[in-house]
């Protein structure tokens, strides 16, 4: 069988530059996910670290109860799968740096528009906000009851 290897190569000349490009894009995507605040870099996550869990429920339990359940919403969204629906360095994101959250990153714009209250800076620290997204993974592997 005789292969006709100028087409072979023109085809890769074309499809090559088309897939790195497709490839670019999608990795973009994921930092797009990432959303708006101090955490720009991926987080590696261990598994759930019970210390940092109940630390979480105890911030949670002062500063964020008044607006948030995890079964039905309150003045904010219910947060039962939030780790199953946004990336941890989104939700990160979204507990340090709330308010610019919903003015660039479209996700916390789309929830503002439907929520129509503005989540505010609840004053956490940077290890306080990984105890809380440590908490809500708990929670979602329904290893703790909130
Ligand atoms: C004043 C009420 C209020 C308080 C207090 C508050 N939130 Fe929110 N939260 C909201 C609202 C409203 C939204 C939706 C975005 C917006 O409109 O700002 C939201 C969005 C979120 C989201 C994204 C939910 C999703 O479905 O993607 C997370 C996560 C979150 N809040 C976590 C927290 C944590 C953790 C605390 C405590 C440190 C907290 N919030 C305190 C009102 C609040």
């Amino acid at each position: 069988m005789k292969i006709n290897i100028k087409l072979t190569t023109k085809v890769i000349a074309v499809i090559l530059p088309i897939l790195l490009f497709a490839i670019s894009l999608g990795s973009c995507g994921v930092k797009e996910e990432y959303g708006i605040g101090p955490v720009k870099e991926e987080m590696k996550l261990e598994p759930i670290n019970d210390k940092m869990v109940a630390r979480g429920k105890e911030i949670f339990d002062v500063k964020c109860i008044a607006c948030h359940k995890f079964d039905v919403r309150l003045v904010g969204p219910p947060l039962k799968d939030v780790t199953k629906r946004r990336r941890p360095e989104w939700i990160m994101n979204q507990i340090l740096n709330p308010i610019e959250m919903t003015q660039k990153d479209q996700t916390s714009k789309e929830l503002f528009a439907q929520y129509l209250v503005q989540m505010t800076f609840q004053d956490v620290s940077h290890p306080d906000a990984r105890a809380l997204l440590e908490y809500f993974r708990a929670v979602d592997e329904n290893k703790v009851t909130p």
